[in-house]
């Protein structure tokens, strides 16, 4: 078999929309108060998207920081995976619109539907498309416009949601070169499906009257069922993977997990014996951005100092699906 290549992560970009959505504005529009929201999810306010833009728009710019801070012209990107449950439409993929926008003019690409785990399977895609030799250049993006399917009289998910999109650009690694992704574990359980979906607009219910009438359209979420199966799985999940590499939580520099409530992480983080500083949590800026908070996060670690090349870093996450998945890399990026 032919041999593996090192894979790193060589540049990362992020996007918010400007406008804000705050506790306070939320107390006016369902029966909610700032307290309980900070109490409960560590969220204190969301970006979000003016009407008109979309999933596509949001992940170009984030690809664009990643094209300037690295040099790279459109046409050098080999693939596109973007991570999303929120295409701009259900075909054509958003890769497609993505890659158009940016003029990678020869470039492939899909789109993965992961739900909050689709960063981070959307970027071990990326990797294995490097280590195999088969791409040079892949961009891995998650960008996710939750307020378009959020129910905004529904006090139990408005609360947690927001909009952003991240990118990071993978390339080979030199031989020596010990920035690489390391190793990764995924996991899939279907049993969890019904607590946490958009029930209606696929092939199972397409869209009707009724439908809309119903609010079939907006996420829908057993918050409890969600919370505990995460509690239990961002733990195990990132155990093992530290477990299987002789490592444990000491010897990571930072811990960056998915962003849906600060209770999930921190049950996380005391499980891995990992001090307050080595876990970045930027959830209450932002909300839970879905397949954006993992590159949102890492860019809130690397702007306050805390990410560094050559860091070893663990991500994880748990979302709808039930999809799971931890990754653990030194840093490659400046
Ligand atoms: O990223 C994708 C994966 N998603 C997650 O990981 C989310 C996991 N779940 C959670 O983060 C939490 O379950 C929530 C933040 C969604 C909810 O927090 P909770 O502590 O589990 O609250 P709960 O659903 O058990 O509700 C407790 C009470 C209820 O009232 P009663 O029945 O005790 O009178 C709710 O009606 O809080 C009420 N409640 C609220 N009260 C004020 C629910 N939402 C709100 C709200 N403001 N926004």
């Amino acid at each position: 078999m032919k041999k593996l290549c090192g894979a790193k992560v060589t540049a990362l970009g992020t996007y918010v929309p400007p406008r804000l959505l705050t506790n306070a504005d939320l107390e006016k529009m369902v029966e909610t108060t700032d307290e309980w929201i900070l109490a409960r999810t560590g969220i204190s306010q969301r970006h979000i998207v003016d009407k008109g833009m979309a999933t596509s728009a949001m992940a170009v710019e984030a690809v664009r920081v990643v094209l300037e801070k690295h040099g790279l012209l459109p046409t050098q990107i080999e693939a596109i995976i973007l991570a999303t449950v929120t295409p701009d439409m259900l075909f054509p993929a958003t890769a497609c619109l993505v890659q158009d926008r940016i003029g990678a003019k020869g470039a492939w690409g899909f789109d993965v539907s992961a739900a909050c785990s689709g960063f981070l399977y959307a970027l071990q895609t990326a990797v294995q498309f490097v280590q195999t030799g088969a791409h040079k250049r892949v961009l891995a993006v998650g960008s996710d416009t939750m307020s378009s399917i959020i129910n905004y009289e529904d006090r139990a998910t408005c609360v947690i949601f927001g909009d952003g999109a991240g990118a990071v650009l993978i390339e080979p690694a030199a031989e020596n070169d010990p920035n690489v992704f390391m190793d990764f574990i995924h996991e899939i359980d279907g049993s969890g499906g019904c607590a946490l979906n958009m029930p209606a607009g696929g092939s199972r219910m397409p869209a009707s009257h009724e439908t809309v009438d119903k609010k079939m359209h907006f996420v829908h979420q057993d918050g409890q069922a969600v919370f505990k199966y995460a509690v239990r799985k961002m733990a195990e999940v990132s155990e093992t993977l530290l477990l299987r590499n002789g490592l444990s939580g000491k010897d990571i520099d930072l811990f960056v997990p998915h962003q849906a409530n600060r209770r999930i992480i921190m049950s996380a983080a005391e499980r891995l014996h990992l001090p307050e500083e080595k876990v970045v949590i930027n959830i209450g800026e932002f909300g839970n951005t879905t397949a954006a908070t993992i590159p949102l996060a890492l860019e809130s670690a690397r702007l306050d100092g805390r990410l560094k090349k050559g860091d070893l870093i663990l991500l994880a996450s748990v979302g709808a699906g039930f999809t799971v998945g931890a990754t653990l890399l030194r840093w490659g990026a400046d």
